[in-house]
């Protein structure tokens, strides 16, 4: 049986005192051993502390980060960047729509980005929006993700999910591509009985501990 890539965004969420609540409110969901393998990304300042309750609760998970610099170490006030991130994450996802639109980050400074993880060891988790996103070379795991799917309760349909993550395998070559957008408990198992899908990306299903471990089930 395949093992379901699971990438937890929960996005501009939760404070330290919301974020010890959910995982011990996760545990009381779920005591059984799952094959998914999930990523939880949440923000920055919650990190620290996720890698501590990832240990307290036994969860054998791996953390990832929403964005990262496009610059390095140095004066770029406010800035994060991959040497920083290195010390709590493996993944960082780069070009989600919503850093695109309200932040107008473009392609190159994506690419930028994409450089910046790969030279830190990490792995850059890569979001496009359609098969005519741009990706950069070297990039071996893609997130499908249609906007008007994303927080909407309108996921994209597993055939079109399908369709998209084989264009990318065979076109691209990339060898790991996940769908998000309205990801959830009840609608997991269509895009995982998808051959050429490896994962999902759930945002909203992923704030609540009792949705999520019900959706960790299923995948
Ligand atoms: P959603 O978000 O599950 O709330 O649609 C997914 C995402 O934007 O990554």
């Amino acid at each position: 049986m395949r093992s379901a890539l699971i990438i937890a965004n929960w996005k501009s969420n939760k404070t330290v005192q919301e974020t010890e609540e959910w995982f011990f409110r996760y545990r009381q969901q779920t005591m059984l051993p799952h094959t998914a393998r999930v990523v939880l990304c949440p923000s920055f300042s919650l990190l620290g502390i996720c890698k501590s309750l990832l240990v307290r609760h036994h969860l054998l998970w791996e953390l990832g980060a929403q964005t990262v610099s496009s610059f390095g170490i140095g004066k770029h006030t406010g800035e994060i960047n991959a040497v920083q991130l290195k010390d709590f994450v493996q993944y960082v996802l780069i070009g989600h729509s919503e850093r695109r639109i309200e932040l107008h980050e473009t392609d190159d400074m994506l690419f930028e980005k994409v450089k910046r993880v790969r030279e830190a060891g990490l792995t850059p988790v890569y979001f496009v929006q359609d098969m005519t996103t741009p990706i950069p070379d070297g990039i071996d795991i893609v997130a499908y993700e249609p906007i008007f799917a994303i927080g909407t309760g309108h996921p994209d349909s597993p055939e079109d999910a399908e369709k998209v993550a084989h264009y990318f395998k065979t076109t691209k070559h990339i060898r790991t591509v996940l769908y998000g957008g309205s990801v959830d408990d009840t609608n997991v198992s269509a895009f995982m009985s998808c051959s050429s899908v490896d994962g999902i990306v759930p945002g909203t299903a992923s704030l609540d501990p009792a949705i999520f471990s019900r959706l960790v089930q299923n995948a």
